[in-house]
C-alpha cells in the first residue's frame, strides 16, 4: 500500500503493523487492505467539485460499503448481490446507482424495493422493463477510444454496452424515457473503460455528452441535472507505471463542462465520477508464502500459495505487478525470476520478471502491492482453492474483513 513502510530489518510494516505478524496470525496467502489510504482517495476525490460514486466491483463488502458510506460518497452497483451487501451495510438507498447491460427482473424488482436512487439504462429495451417511480440516467456510448486494454475499453463502438450516440440509439432511450411519466430522467452516463492515464479522453466525452445534452433540451425542453463521466482513472501498479492525473481532470473538465454549457446555452449540469480501481487498488498487497524454488536451464521459477485464483489480471489482461521478499532482508543480489502461480495451468503467472534477493528459498513471504481492486471481487475457488481473507490494517490493529475461505465453505454449496 502506499503506507507500507520497509523497516531495517526486511520486514514491511502497513500503519505500523508488521506484515511478517500478519501472516504468522492469519496466514497466506492474505489481502491486506490499508484503511486508511482508502480514506485518504475517498478524501481527495471527495474534494472535487463532483459527487464521487465508488464502484463497487473493484472491492465490496459490509465493511467497506459501510466505509464508503462514512467517507460521503455514492455507491455504483453492478448486480443484485453487490446491492444487497449495500443494503445489508446500510447503506443509504438514495446514493446507490445500478448498472448493468443485462439486469434480471430480479435485479430491477430488488432495487424498486430497497429504493435505489438511480438506476442507469444500458438499452431502449430495458426501459419497458423498469418499475417506477425512479430517477434514471441513460448510458451512452460515445464512440470515445480510451486507448487502453480492449477488454475494457467501453466507450469505442460496436460493444455490448450502452445505447449510441452517433448510431441514435441513445436519442431513442431518452425518447422512450420521457414517455413514461413514472421514470424521471435526470441525466446522462458513460464510462470510456479502465486504466485510462489521459484527460483527453474525459474532454471529448464532456464535448459529446453536452452536445446530446443541447439536442435534449431543443428536442424534448427538458434540462437534465446530472452529468456521469464514469470511471476508469488509471493507477499505478509499478514504481513508473502512468496513473491518472486527477488535478489536472480537476482543473480541466469543469471548465471543458462549462465551455461546452455556454456554448450551448445550457446550466452546466452537476458531475458524476465513478472511481473504482483508483480508491481501493494501492490501499491493497496480497501476501504468499513461497512454497517451492525451481532452477531450471532458462530460468528460475518461484512458486507461491496463491495465483490464478486470487489474481486473474496478468492473465487476462497481461496486468504487471511488483513483488518484494518480506521479513528478512535478503541477499543484496538480486536475480530475475519469474514468480507462478500453485494452478493446473501453465498460463497461472504472476508475474513473468521480477528482480528478486537470490537467496529465496521456500518459506519466505512475497508482498505482491497494488491489490486492493479487482483482487477479491474477482477471486475463484479454482482448483477449489478456498479464497483468501481481506485483512484491514487500521489505526495500528489489523481486522478481518473478510474471513478466510475454508474447505468446509466450499462442500457447504456441494449437495451430497
Ligand atoms: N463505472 C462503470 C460503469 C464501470 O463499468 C466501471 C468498471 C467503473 C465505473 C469503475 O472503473 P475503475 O475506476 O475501477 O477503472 N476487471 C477489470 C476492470 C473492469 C472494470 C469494469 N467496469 C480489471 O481488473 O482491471
Amino acid at each position: 500500500p502506499d503506507a507500507a513502510e520497509a523497516m531495517p530489518s526486511g520486514d514491511v510494516a502497513v500503519s505500523g503493523v508488521s506484515l511478517t505478524e500478519v501472516a504468522e496470525r492469519f496466514g497466506t496467502p492474505s489481502y491486506v487492505l490499508d484503511v486508511q489510504t482508502v480514506r485518504y482517495r475517498c478524501r481527495a476525490y471527495r474534494a472535487l467539485d463532483a459527487e464521487i460514486a465508488y464502484a463497487g466491483k473493484a472491492f465490496l463488502c459490509r465493511r467497506m460499503a459501510r466505509l464508503i458510506a462514512e467517507e460521503g460518497l455514492s455507491l455504483d452497483v453492478c448486480s443484485g448481490g453487490e446491492l444487497a451487501t449495500a443494503a445489508a451495510a446500510g447503506f443509504p438507498a438514495e446514493r446507490i446507482l445500478l448498472h448493468g447491460n443485462a439486469k434480471t427482473d430480479l435485479e430491477l424488482r430488488a432495487a424498486a424495493r430497497a429504493g435505489v436512487g438511480r438506476v442507469v439504462i444500458d438499452s431502449v429495451a430495458e426501459v419497458d422493463r423498469l418499475v417506477g417511480p425512479q430517477d434514471v440516467l441513460v448510458r451512452v456510448t460515445p464512440g470515445i477510444d480510451g486507448h487502453t486494454h480492449r477488454a475494457v475499453a467501453t466507450g469505442v463502438e460496436d460493444q455490448k454496452f450502452g445505447s449510441s450516440l452517433a448510431g441514435g440509439q441513445a436519442a431513442a432511450v431518452v425518447a422512450r424515457v420521457l414517455s413514461r411519466p413514472e421514470l424521471r430522467l435526470v441525466g446522462l452516463h458513460c464510462h470510456l473503460g479502465s486504466q485510462i492515464a489521459g484527460v483527453t479522453g474525459y474532454e471529448e466525452a464532456v464535448r459529446r455528452l453536452v452536445a446530446f445534452l443541447a439536442d435534449i433540451a431543443v428536442r424534448h425542453g427538458v434540462a437534465l441535472p446530472q452529468l456521469n463521466l464514469g470511471g476508469g482513472h488509471a493507477v499505478a501498479y509499478r514504481p513508473g507505471d502512468a496513473s491518472f492525473n486527477l488535478s489536472g481532470f480537476a482543473a480541466r473538465i469543469p471548465r471543458v463542462l462549462g465551455f461546452e454549457c455556454r456554448k450551448h446555452g445550457l446550466v452546466p449540469p452537476r458531475l458524476t465520477l465513478e472511481p473504482g480501481r483508483a480508491i481501493v487498488a494501492r490501499a491493497g498487497v496480497t501476501l504468499y508464502r513461497v512454497v517451492t524454488v525451481k532452477h531450471t536451464s532458462t530460468r528460475t521459477y518461484v512458486a507461491v500459495d496463491g495465483g490464478f485464483s486470487d489474481n486473474p489480471r496478468p492473465e487476462l489482461y497481461d496486468s504487471r505487478y511488483t513483488a518484494r521478499l518480506v521479513g528478512r532482508a535478503g541477499d543484496v543480489q538480486k536475480r530475475s525470476m519469474r514468480v507462478v502461480g500453485r494452478h493446473c495451468e501453465a498460463g497461472d503467472v504472476l508475474i513473468p520478471d521480477v528482480q528478486l534477493p537470490s537467496d529465496i528459498r521456500a518459506g519466505d513471504l512475497l508482498a505482491v502491492p497494488c491489490t486492493g481492486a479487482y483482487h477479491h471481487s474477482m477471486a475463484s475457488t479454482y482448483n477449489l482453492v478456498p479464497r483468501p481473507p481481506v485483512l484491514a490494517i487500521d489505526d495500528g490493529a489489523v481486522e478481518a474483513w473478510i474471513r478466510r475461505e475454508t474447505e468446509a465453505d466450499l462442500l457447504h454449496r456441494d449437495i451430497a
